[in-house]
Order: C-alpha cells, then structure tokens, then sequence
C-alpha cells in the first residue's frame, strides 16, 4: 500500500511539474555536466612561457565519449583527440587562435581557443583545489590522488577546475643536509614528482606551497635564502604553481618586496611555467607592486574563516561579507595575468573543517550563502580554489561549484573585476564587463530578511534599451526589457547577464 501511495505521489509530481513549468521558449534548464550536446567550457585563453612545458585538457561537458580535434596548433604542440589534452611545447612567442572542435554521440560543436606565448600566465582566473581549508595539514598523497579522480568523476575538471594545491605541511620542518627541502616521506611516500606525473596525465596541473621566511605559518620550511634551489626543486618535480606565505618575515613593505621579488626571479629561472601566488594577506598593499615581482594572484585580506560575516575584520574570524567589503574597493587593479585575490572558497565545507586555522570558526553557511560568495567570487575576477571535500559533497555543492554560466563570467577573457555600484547595509549591486561587450550584474542581499529592488527604468541601475536579460542561476532568457523587479530572498545574490 505504501508502494502505491508512493508511486501515486511520483506520477502526480511529473504530471505537476510538466504542465505547470512555464513556457517560456527560451533555453530553461541546466543538464548535468555528462549529458547532452558537447560544450567547450571556458577558460577560452591561455598562457604559457616559451619553450617550456604546455598542458591544456579542454574543459568540455556532454555526453560521454567525446572526441576533440583542434586547427591551427601552434608548432611544438599536440593535441590527444582522445584524452581532449593538449601539451607540448612552443618555442615561438606569439597569440595563436586555436580553433577546437568537440564531438560526441549527439552532436559536435566549435570553440576558439587563444594561446597566448610569452611573458604572461594566467591570463584568466586560476581555477582548482587547494588542501588547506579543509584539511589542514591533513593532507596525503592519496588525498590529492584521490580528489584529482572525484574532480573527474563529478565533471568539476570539465567546468575548468585544473590546478590541484598542496598547502602547507607536505614538508618536514629541516632542510636535509644537502640544503634541499624535505618532503615528509609519511605523507608523500613517493615524493611530489609522482603526484604531478598522476595529475598532468589527466590534464591537470600541481601546486605547492611555501614561505618567505625559514618557517612556513604551520612551522615546517620555509624557502627565505634558498630560493633558487627549492625553485629548481619544485620545477624538477612539476610544479605548475606556488602559493609564498608571509609567516615570519618581517612586516615591511620594502622586505616584502624584495622576499617576494627573489622568489619571482627563482621561479622565472626554471624551465616551468610556473604560477606565482603572493599571500602576504595584504598587508603591504600588493596590489600595487605584486605584479612587478612576478606575481600572478595576490591575497588582498586575512584568511577566509567559514561563515557568512565577522562582526569586525580580524585576522581569525573573517567571513564572506568582510572580505568582499575589502577586495570589492580594489577592482582598478585587476587584469589578465595580475589578480586580487579573496582567498579561496569554503563552498561546501560546511564546518567540517580540520584545519587548525579554522578551528575556532566553523560555524558554515547556508546553501544560499555558499551560492551567493560563489556568485561574487565570479563578479571579482577571484581565483576560484574550492577547499571542500570534492569526493563526498551534495548535490547542491556540486551545482553550486559547477554553474557554467557562473564560471564564464569569472572567466571572461576581457579579465575585468567587477565594480561595486551600489552598497548599502543590506544590498550590493556589482557590475562586471565581459569581453563580448555586454555586462554581468549581481544583486547580493547582505542580509537575512527580504529585499526587493528595480533594475533598469526608473530603476537603481541602468540596464540600457532593449536589452536581452539571462538569469545565470535559473538558466533562463528573461527577454527583452526595459526594467527588471528583482526580489532577493534572505542573503540570495541574483546574477543576470545583459546584451
Ligand atoms: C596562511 C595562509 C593560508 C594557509 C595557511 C597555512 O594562514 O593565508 O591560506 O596557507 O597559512 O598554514
């Protein structure tokens, strides 16, 4: 009897949804990562140095199998219609349009691809996973094997997540006799080389982690006048990228600079294309020269806690909100290859944490909030390094972290941080300019209860005549129109796209 009442109940929730869905003739619905037509995912350029080591795997959602094939590969470079990487090596700089193509059983589609050789990384957003805001310095080698294969599994890798960090504690506290670094044998049983052997024969990329000093904030070494070597070290290995923290040097920004430039210089010695992450907490104010040290991302505020808000900004308790207070300020000084950086996400986590850092706050976030500092780490051009388990997570988490639209406004190549237009106590409306010419807007209800606001005529803020609305988490056309009434839910961030 329970069956058929059961059974009864699912009949009527098709029959219910069916006829009640709104016809609204426009692209409503978001498949899952592994289903439907092929789509190339952004990011849509790349950067690399010449003559050093290229690896690119196409981020691509649809139906399995899919098969890539690409035009107009620069010399030195390869794709595997198989695997959909591409690698190699260019010795020619230059920006070379790439044109892929992607297939699979039910369809093919096109996407251009510039690569870019010469002096510039990261010319979008670093996008990828990083130890540390969950686990701390429980951190293993099977950890990082075991998420690169969930970031295949859930489709996160096909979304373009493709930098996997090690934070700190992968190192032992001494240099070894021979001045070198030691890796905790423990943890990493057969060093960081076969980490990054596993990851780049999946098309991702490794990152690891040092300091500025002798010792790194959790106390194991530091690589402060052993900068060449532990350089030389890292690119032996195949690290792709290194994220320098600040413990224990000296609070000068004269100091800082010259740490941080030692450390640009070492890493731009090596036969690598390495990204350099400055984390110095934004302190000196890195925004104004981390760039000229060779930095790829700076951290512009203190660690990132797991919560909504701190009721003032601290270096122990800082949510979501006291960090886009911060870096929201800081937009002029973002652009391909140079970003601010917020710190990485805590989509997720959900006050499981075992990070010593998060220790005192793990009070987590809603949903909705997790899905709002998503949404405004996409409108500041924010790397987007989640830190949640990612092989055990809900299905909110995973949709939250893998919303295609979300992501290209992140990923845009004009590379533009958005700009905070309107800020009072309860509500931020951010606009971002995207590299087609239309524009980004995010309505981000600060608060827990109800707001409502206009966009467009007689409106907040000027949407322009006739243009073509896109909710970006409903994935909906809203047509075209001359002002829009939005009503933001408790601490909901509405994201629209305008053309
Ligand atoms: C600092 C950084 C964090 C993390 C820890 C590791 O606090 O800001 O992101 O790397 O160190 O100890």
């Amino acid at each position: 009897m329970k069956n058929l009442l059961t059974l009864f109940a699912s009949l009527c929730m098709v029959f219910l949804f069916g006829c009640a869905s709104p016809n609204t003739g426009t692209e409503a619905g978001h498949a899952g990562v592994f289903e439907g037509k092929p789509r190339i995912n952004a990011p849509h350029v790349v950067g690399n140095y010449p003559s050093t080591p290229f690896l690119f795997y196409i981020p691509t959602s649809g139906l399995r199998p899919v098969t890539w094939s690409a035009e107009n590969l620069p010399d030195g470079l390869a794709l595997n219609p198989e695997t959909g990487i591409i690698s190699g090596s260019v010795k020619k700089a230059g920006v070379y349009a790439v044109k892929l193509t992607a297939k699979n059983p039910l369809g093919s589609t096109a996407q251009n691809l510039t690569i870019s050789i010469g002096n510039d990384l990261a010319l979008t957003p670093p996008m990828g996973w990083n130890s540390w805001n969950t686990f701390g310095q429980h951190l293993t080698e099977a950890l990082i094997i075991e998420t690169a294969d969930a970031m295949i599994a859930n489709g996160m890798r096909d979304l373009g997540y493709t930098y996997i960090n090690i934070d700190d504690f992968w190192q032992l506290v001494d240099r070894g006799e021979d001045g070198r670094m030691q890796i905790n044998r423990e943890k990493f049983p057969n060093g960081i080389k076969h980490v990054a052997d596993y990851l780049h024969a999946r098309g991702f990329k490794l990152g690891i982690y040092s300091d500025a000093a002798e010792r790194t904030c959790g106390g194991v070494c530091g690589s402060y006048g052993y900068e060449d070597i532990d350089a030389l070290d890292f690119a032996a290995w195949g690290v792709d990228y290194l994220k320098y923290d600040y413990c224990g040097a000296p609070q000068k920004r004269e100091v800082a600079i010259e740490r941080y430039s030692a450390m640009g210089k070492a890493l731009r010695k090596t036969d690598r294309s390495i990204v350099y992450s400055i984390c110095e907490w934004g302190i000196n104010q890195p925004w104004l020269w981390a760039k000229g040290v060779g930095g790829h991302c700076w951290r512009t505020t203190w660690d990132i806690r797991d919560r909504w808000m701190s009721p003032t900004y601290t270096n122990e308790t800082n949510g979501v909100l006291n960090i886009i207070g911060i870096n929201g300020d800081l937009d002029q000084y973002a652009g391909p290859g140079g970003w601010n950086d917020p710190d990485m996400l805590i989509v997720g986590i959900s006050g499981k944490s075992q990070s010593i850092n998060h220790g005192d706050v793990k009070e987590g976030c809603s949903d909705e909030q997790y899905r709002s500092h998503m949404s405004m780490w996409a409108m500041m051009a924010a790397p987007l390094l989640c830190g949640n388990d990612v092989r055990n997570m809900s299905a909110v988490t995973l949709e939250t972290l893998t919303n295609p639209e979300i992501i290209a406004i992140n990923q845009d190549a004009l590379g533009k941080q958005g700009q905070r237009k309107i800020n009072t106590e309860a509500l931020e409306v951010w606009v971002k300019e995207l590299s087609d010419g239309s524009k980004a807007i995010a309505c981000l209800n600060k608060t827990g209860n109800p707001v409502d606001l206009r966009l467009g005529k007689g409106g907040i803020i000027s949407i322009g005549t006739n243009a073509e609305i896109r909710d970006v988490w409903t994935h909906r056309n809203l047509g075209k129109i001359q002002s829009l009434d939005v009503h933001l839910s408790p601490y909901e961030c509405k994201v629209y796209t305008v053309k």
